[in-house]
């Protein structure tokens, strides 16, 4: 009898085994599920905490057996091997983690997601041994109190979709290493200082997949030309609050896919951050583009024709520049657009540029358009019954601070409903009012005219 009932407790202890590595995961009553996780991963994790300095107590949870349940930390479902550690403590109100970075990490040889992002390893370096992570998809150092030079060992990890080493203070003078990155989709490199990397572009334009590139604030001052542009994926560039000196904006009109360009500069820099020069014809090559942001700096000449033809665009700043004449047409095609766009004429709404703005604006097709935001742009034009014709939704127009005449007789029945008209600014002709009745909502109305 008694043999039998060990026989049971093996059978069902068996049974257990086989039920914990088929399902893996089982529900505690807390309604967190529980994972059986191997000893040597474990270990591992442990010896990676007593590395850190964790003041507000993050990893409480990193005693019991089970460690793919404690926070941070994923397991592969089926495998049950750690695949990704988050250990970033952005949300978290505070401390953050600090002290060092465990070369214990080497042991969790299945780790695709590495996230250590808002902390506090202030003054340590990058670990080179990071490199040697081959198998990371991603790898978020960002804002972790980083210092130093980037390794080039990073180079190494060649399965890295995701490099995101942004707002720390870095430094790098050489960037072929990147290059050997060759399926990474997005990197953000802002705050690294990359004036001594001469090489950034050329380094970078050899990855076929990148569809992000954010290099805020990096202390560029050059762009070589490139001979032959390779970006073929990016959709994303950012290269906002650098010091350009002289840059061209021609290999920027090979970028296809490109839907968002960023090139401010800081304001308080503005003299000597230019992207000067004239924005070509061919920018009218990126189609895709949904949002451009080019103010302040130092753009001479006319805004091409072409750039008002983007069906796609959204956003449009060109706003302290020197351009002497500006975007005679914009034609927003607004097909497809259900949000705002707001700011979208900022071209000249600082009120510092010297362009004249565009003459003529039209909203093409724009049936599903429900907030038009023109104000301040200085727009000249007579704005007739037949502007509207196709803005059935439209329920906020702010269209202040320009020098529209509106030309409507008393019998014009607007297609839309408002809830906001601010038409400061305009020239309403004595029938103004007449059309005001078709309204029936309550409406928070400026016709001001200061
Ligand atoms: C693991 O399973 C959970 C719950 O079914 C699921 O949400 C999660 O995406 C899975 N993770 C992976 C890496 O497949
Ligand atoms: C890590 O956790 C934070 C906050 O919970 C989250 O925003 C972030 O996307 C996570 N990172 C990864 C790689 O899952
Ligand atoms: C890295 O982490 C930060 C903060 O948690 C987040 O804002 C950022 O989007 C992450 N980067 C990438 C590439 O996911
Ligand atoms: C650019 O792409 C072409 C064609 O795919 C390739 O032959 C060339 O080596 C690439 N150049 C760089 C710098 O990656
Ligand atoms: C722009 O597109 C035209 C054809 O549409 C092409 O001939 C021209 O080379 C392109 N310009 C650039 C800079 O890619
Ligand atoms: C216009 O430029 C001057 C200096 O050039 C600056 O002080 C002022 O703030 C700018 N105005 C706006 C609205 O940006
Ligand atoms: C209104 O929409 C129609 C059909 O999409 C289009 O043909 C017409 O040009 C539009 N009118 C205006 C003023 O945009």
């Amino acid at each position: 009898m008694e043999r039998k009932s060990i026989g049971d407790v093996v059978v069902l202890w068996l049974w257990f085994l086989s039920l914990a590595t088929i399902t893996i995961q089982f529900s505690l009553s807390d309604g967190t599920s529980d994972v059986i996780c191997s000893a040597r991963e474990r270990r591992a994790l442990q010896r990676i905490k007593q590395g850190l300095v964790d003041q507000g107590n993050y990893l409480s949870s990193w005693t019991r057996e089970a460690c793919c349940s404690w926070k941070g930390i994923g397991c592969d479902n089926i495998t049950r091997h750690v695949v990704k550690i988050n250990l970033s403590c952005e949300p978290m109100e505070g401390a953050s983690l600090g002290g060092d970075i465990s070369t214990s990490l080497l042991d969790l040889n299945h780790l695709q997601y590495l996230d250590l992002s808002w902390n506090s390893f202030e003054g340590l370096q990058i670990p080179e041994f990071l490199g040697s992570l081959t198998g990371l998809r991603y790898l978020n150092l960002s804002n972790a109190g980083l210092t130093g030079d980037v390794p080039r060992q990073l180079g190494k990890q060649s399965s890295l979709q995701y490099l995101d080493i942004g707002g720390i203070s870095l430094d790098t003078k050489n960037l072929d290493w990147i290059s050997s990155l060759s399926v990474l989709e997005v990197l953000d490199m802002s705050w690294v200082d990359l004036n001594k990397a001469s090489n950034w572009l050329q380094a970078m334009n050899t990855l076929h997949s990148l569809s992000v590139l954010i290099l805020s604030d990096c202390g560029l001052d050059s762009i070589n030309p490139l001979p032959v542009v390779n970006f073929s994926s990016l959709t994303v560039l950012d290269l906002s609050e650098n010091q350009f000196v002289s840059p061209t904006f021609d290999w920027f009109s090979s970028l296809g896919s490109l839907a968002s360009l960023d090139l401010t500069l800081k304001v308080s820099d503005f003299l000597s951050n230019n992207f000067n020069g004239i924005l070509p014809v061919s920018i009218r090559n990126l189609t895709s583009l949904v949002a451009v942001d080019l103010s302040n700096n130092a753009l001479e000449g006319e805004i091409p024709r072409s750039l008002g033809e983007h069906c796609n665009l959204q956003r449009l700043d060109l706003s302290s520049n020197k351009l002497v004449k500006g975007l005679e047409f914009l034609d927003l095609g607004a097909d497809e657009v259900s949000g705002h766009f707001s700011k979208c004429l900022s071209v000249l709404s600082d009120g510092n540029s010297s362009s004249s703005g565009p003459t003529s604006v039209s909203v093409r097709g724009s049936s599903s358009l429900s907030y038009l935001d023109m104000s301040g742009n200085s727009l000249k034009g007579i704005v007739s019954g037949k502007h509207f014709a196709n803005l059935t939704r439209l329920k906020y127009l702010h269209a202040s601070s320009n020098s529209f005449t509106l030309q409507v007789g008393s019998d014009w029945n607007p297609p839309f409903q408002l809830e906001i008209l601010k038409m400061g600014y305009w020239q309403l002709g004595p029938l103004f009012t007449a059309w005001l009745q078709t309204q029936k909502d309550q409406m928070d109305l400026d016709i001001s005219r200061v």
